[in-house]
């Protein structure tokens, strides 16, 4: 068992990352996003065994972006099982950015290459189960009320909707996915979906809690109910080491080592076997998309305390 890091500890490393904030930019490809204060910063580590720290400004809400495909990945795992899921969906990283569409013509059959990039995700979105887009977003918002305990996260629709209307590469990639039959359906219903998934909202505290249940095995901390079944639970978090960071996945895994996600609204959830979940929030993003002081916070974190898995 790894050491616990107290609150007061964790205030202190807070302060020692903030100025990295003024090496990023807050992502403003989504309008709604634009205002946000680059200078926010929140820690919150859920241990094993129940306990929960945190540090910083922990209430403050921020939409999952990029951090909700891991969520989609498990529920679309759950619905259709791994064959159905990796027969739409590879399994290697890509080295590309996040929107990149380039590498899907480059495959036949053509077939995004992971669940992380935004071509895997918008096919996973397209595996979850449902009637129509109310239903299919109903039961991710369950899914992720079950990991938490808490039935207060919702859909922040100013985010969804402002992203709905300017989503336009993503739903190029969904017409290319469609025209050679990796989404089936409406492709509206599904850029609904995916969009509302992205503007999950959520603070610190509630983000290490679903990190730290991904490190359980998929077991609830409190009541020990198996919310994801431990295989899918690990395919996650393998996604998560080789594709969490997009093209910054290899570096992130020299100089953190954890399975972690990020998400361009300044949320990072990380994972650790054994320990727990982390989630830290800063907004300011490096030019991948990822959050700034998030990164520099769980680098300072993972070599002072001996975290990283390899
Ligand atoms: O698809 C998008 O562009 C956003 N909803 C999510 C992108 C994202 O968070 C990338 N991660 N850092």
């Amino acid at each position: 068992m790894k050491d616990k890091i107290e609150r007061p500890t964790l205030e202190s490393w807070l302060d020692n990352v903030r100025e990295y904030a003024e090496d990023g930019h807050v992502a403003d490809y989504i309008p709604a996003l634009s205002s946000r204060d680059p200078h926010q910063l929140a820690v919150s580590i859920h241990y094993l065994d129940g306990e929960c720290v945190q540090a910083g400004n922990t209430d403050s809400c921020f939409t999952l972006q990029s951090i909700s495909k891991v969520i989609s990945l498990a529920l679309a795992l759950i619905d259709n099982g791994e064959e159905y899921v990796f027969a739409r969906v590879g399994m290697e990283p890509s080295g590309d950015p996040f929107h990149s569409i380039y590498r899907l013509e480059q495959h036949r059959p053509s077939k995004p290459l992971n669940p992380m990039i935004n071509a895997g995700a918008l096919a996973v979105s397209n595996m979850i189960r449902g009637e129509n887009a109310n239903e299919k977003v109903g039961r991710l918002l369950s899914f992720i009320h079950d990991m938490t305990d808490d039935h207060s996260i919702g859909v922040n629709e100013e985010v969804a909707n402002s992203e709905f209307e300017s989503a336009f590469l993503n739903r190029s990639l969904l017409y290319y996915l469609k025209q050679h039959d990796v989404v089936s359906g409406d492709i509206e219903e599904t850029l609904d979906v995916y969009t509302k998934q992205c503007s999950i909202d959520v603070n610190v505290k509630q983000l290490s809690r679903i990190g730290a249940l991904f490190a359980n095995e998929g077991r609830d901390l409190h009541s020990n109910r198996q919310i994801i079944p431990k295989h899918f639970a690990r395919i996650c978090k393998t996604f998560m080491v080789t594709c969490g960071m997009y093209d910054a996945s290899g570096s992130f895994a020299i100089k953190v080592g954890l399975p972690a996600k990020s998400g361009v609204a300044g949320g990072v959830m990380a994972s650790l076997n054994g320990f727990g979940g982390i989630a830290v929030y800063g907004p300011a993003l490096d030019e991948k998309g990822n959050s700034v002081v998030g990164l520099k916070l769980l680098e300072i974190l993972s070599n002072r305390y001996d975290l990283s898995i390899f």
